[in-house]
C-alpha cells in the first residue's frame, strides 16, 4: 500500500490559517507553530491552497511566479523550515499546482501579449473574433461573461476559463508541457510529497474550438455559467494524455502524490484514474458536497461511485474545501458529527478542511466585507466564497487567536464557543471526535482498508460494514432527530461500541441491536 491510501488528507488555506508577523494575513511560520496541533488530530498530510508570487486577484490562483513564494506567506527559507518540520513531526505536504492558467501579470503572458510575433505568442490561447464581431465563440467563464478578453494592442482575443486576469495556457505547445513539468520538478527536488492539481478537467480544450451547446436544464436564476454545457471547453478526450504526463513526471519521484480537482459526475471522474491508472491517483471526488444529506441518496452515491472505480483504483471522499459552503450550512450543526464518522469510515483517503474538525460554520459577510472576486463579477447567485475561507479559530482571544491584527477577513462571531482550545478541553467536543474517529482509522484495519459493503439505507439510517481478513466493523449513522434501534443482520454478532458521536458510550457491549439516540452515529466491533 502506498502511504497516501491509509492517510488522512487536511487542507489549509494559508492566508487564514495563522498569522505570526500581524499583518492579519496568515504565514508559512503560522503554520508552523500550528504543526504539533495538527500531528495531534492524527491527518498525515497538509495540502496548502497556492502560496507562490501573485498579484492575489484570486487570492493565489493566479501566480505570476511559480517557484517563488509570495512575500505576504514568508520566504523560501520558510518553506524549507516548513517542509522540515513537517517531515520531522511524520506530516506529508502536498502543494497546490495550477497549470491550467497563469497570473496576466506572468512573465510568459507580458510576453505573449506584446506582439503577435512574440515568441510565446502561442503559450496561451489567442484568436481572432468572430467573422460578424464579438468574441471567437460562444465560451463562458466560470467566473461570468464571456470567457475571451479583447486585446487591442494585438487585435486579437485570448482565453480564460476563469479571470480575465487568469489567461488560460495552452497545453498543446510542448514548450509549455516542458516548462510546468520543469516547475514540479523544482518542487519535487525540494521534497515536496505531491500536488493537488487545479482545475484539472480543463486542462485542454477542443481543438476546433466549437460553440458549448446550451443546457437544457438551465433555470432562470441560476449561475449564468450554467448556460451552456461546456462540453468543448473542458473534460475533453486530450486532457487524459495531458495528466498522464504530469503523473510521469511524478514518478521520476518516489511515493509522490497527484490529486486533480475535478468537479464531474462519479462516471465521467473515473476516467481521471488514467488508462491502466497512469493518470491521477486521486481525482478527488466531491460527490459528497452535492448529494442531499438523505440516507438513501447517499447510500446509492457510494453504490455508483464504487461502481464506476476502475479496477485497482484508490477511492476518496471530501466534505469541504475554500470553495464551497462550510459543511454546517449545509448538513445543519446537528449533524456534523455524523458527517464526520461518515468521512472517516467510508472507503478511501478522506481529506478534511481547516476548522471544519471544530464545526467552524460559513460565516456572514456584509457586502462591504466581500473579497471573492467571483462574488464581485457575479453578485447575488450565492458564489461567495469568502464565508468558508474566515480565520482559524483557535481561542476565545482577540481575533480568536489567529491574528494580533484586523485579519483580512472577519473572524465568524461564533468564536467564542467554538474553537480549538475549548473543544481541546472537553471530551464530547467535535474537535475530540475527529481525534477519536482518525485515531481508530489508524488501528483498525477494516476502517483504513477494508471493502465496503452496503447494509441498510432506509428513512434516516445509513448502515454499512467494513471488512478485511481478520477484521470487521458496523457503522450505522442516523440522520435524523427521531431515536431508532437497529438490529444487527442476521447472522452477526456485535463486540464493542467503538465509537458514538455521543461520547459517553464507547466501549459499550452491544448485543443483537443497538438503540441509537437522533443524529447520532455508531461504530461497532463485529465478530469475524
Ligand atoms: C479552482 C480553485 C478555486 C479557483 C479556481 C481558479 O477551482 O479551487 O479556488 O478560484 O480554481 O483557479
Amino acid at each position: 500500500m502506498h502511504w497516501w491510501q491509509r492517510a488522512v488528507l487536511y487542507q489549509i488555506y494559508p492566508r487564514s490559517f495563522q498569522d505570526s508577523n500581524g499583518d492579519g494575513v496568515g504565514d508559512l511560520p503560522g503554520i508552523v507553530r500550528r504543526l504539533p496541533y495538527l500531528a495531534e488530530l492524527g491527518v498525515d498530510a497538509l495540502w496548502l491552497s497556492p502560496i507562490f508570487v501573485s498579484p492575489m486577484a484570486d487570492f493565489g490562483y493566479d501566480i505570476s511566479d511559480y517557484t517563488a513564494i509570495d512575500p505576504l506567506f514568508g520566504s523560501m527559507r520558510d518553506f524549507d523550515a516548513l517542509l522540515d518540520a513537517a517531515h520531522a513531526q511524520g506530516l506529508k505536504v502536498l502543494l497546490d499546482f495550477v497549470p491550467n492558467h497563469t497570473s496576466d501579470q506572468h512573465p510568459w503572458f507580458v510576453e505573449s501579449r506584446a506582439s503577435r510575433q512574440s515568441a510565446k505568442r502561442d503559450w496561451y490561447i489567442w484568436r481572432n473574433g468572430a467573422p460578424n464581431g464579438g468574441p471567437p465563440n460562444n465560451w463562458l467563464s466560470e467566473f461570468g461573461g464571456s470567457a475571451w478578453q479583447f486585446d487591442a494592442a494585438t487585435d486579437q482575443y485570448y482565453y480564460h476559463a476563469f479571470l480575465a486576469a487568469q489567461p488560460d495556457l495552452n497545453w498543446r505547445n510542448p514548450q509549455v508541457r516542458d516548462a510546468m513539468h520543469d516547475t514540479m520538478r523544482f518542487w519535487l527536488r525540494r521534497g515536496v510529497d505531491g500536488f493537488r492539481v487545479d482545475v484539472i478537467w480543463h486542462l485542454i480544450k477542443d481543438e476546433a474550438f466549437r460553440d458549448n451547446p446550451p443546457n437544457p436544464d438551465f433555470r432562470d436564476g441560476e449561475m449564468p455559467y450554467r448556460r451552456l454545457l461546456p462540453l468543448y471547453s473542458t473534460d475533453r478526450p486530450e486532457v487524459h494524455d495531458i495528466i498522464q504526463g504530469l503523473r510521469a513526471v511524478i514518478d521520476e519521484f518516489p511515493e509522490r502524490l497527484l490529486i486533480g480537482e475535478v468537479y464531474l459526475p462519479v462516471e465521467r471522474l473515473a476516467a481521471y484514474y488514467g488508462r491502466d491508472l497512469s493518470g491521477a491517483h486521486l481525482p478527488f471526488n466531491f460527490s459528497l458536497l452535492e448529494t442531499p444529506w438523505q440516507a438513501r441518496a447517499i447510500a446509492a452515491l457510494i453504490d455508483r461511485y464504487e461502481a464506476a472505480l476502475p479496477d485497482g483504483a484508490w477511492p476518496n471522499w471530501v466534505l469541504g474545501n475554500h470553495d464551497r459552503p462550510r459543511l454546517a450550512s449545509r448538513v445543519g450543526d446537528a449533524q456534523m458529527a455524523v458527517a464526520a464518522m461518515l468521512l472517516l469510515t467510508l472507503r478511501g483517503t478522506p481529506t478534511l478542511y481547516y476548522g471544519d474538525e471544530i464545526g467552524m460554520r460559513q460565516a456572514a459577510i456584509a457586502p462591504g466585507q466581500v473579497r471573492d472576486p467571483w462574488e464581485k463579477n457575479v453578485p447575488g447567485f450565492g458564489a461567495g466564497r469568502d464565508g468558508c475561507r474566515t480565520p482559524m479559530q483557535w481561542d476565545g482571544g482577540a481575533h480568536a487567536g489567529f491574528s494580533v491584527a484586523e485579519p483580512w477577513l472577519p473572524v465568524s462571531d461564533d468564536f467564542a464557543a467554538c474553537n480549538v482550545a475549548r473543544e481541546s478541553a472537553d471530551p464530547s467536543s467535535l474537535l475530540n471526535l475527529y481525534r477519536r474517529l482518525i485515531a481508530l482509522r489508524r488501528t483498525r484495519v477494516a476502517l483504513s482498508q477494508g471493502d465496503y459493503r452496503p447494509l441498510a439505507a432506509a428513512c434516516d439510517i445509513l448502515a454499512y460494514e467494513r471488512v478485511v481478513a481478520g477484521d470487521r466493523v458496523l457503522v450505522v449513522l442516523n440522520l435524523g432527530p427521531q431515536p431508532i434501534v437497529y438490529r444487527v443482520p442476521a447472522g452477526t454478532t456485535a463486540e464493542n461500541l467503538l465509537i458514538s458521536t455521543d461520547s459517553g458510550r464507547d466501549g459499550q457491549k452491544v448485543a443483537d441491536s443497538i438503540a441509537l439516540r437522533g443524529h447520532e452515529g455508531v461504530v461497532i466491533e463485529l465478530c469475524v
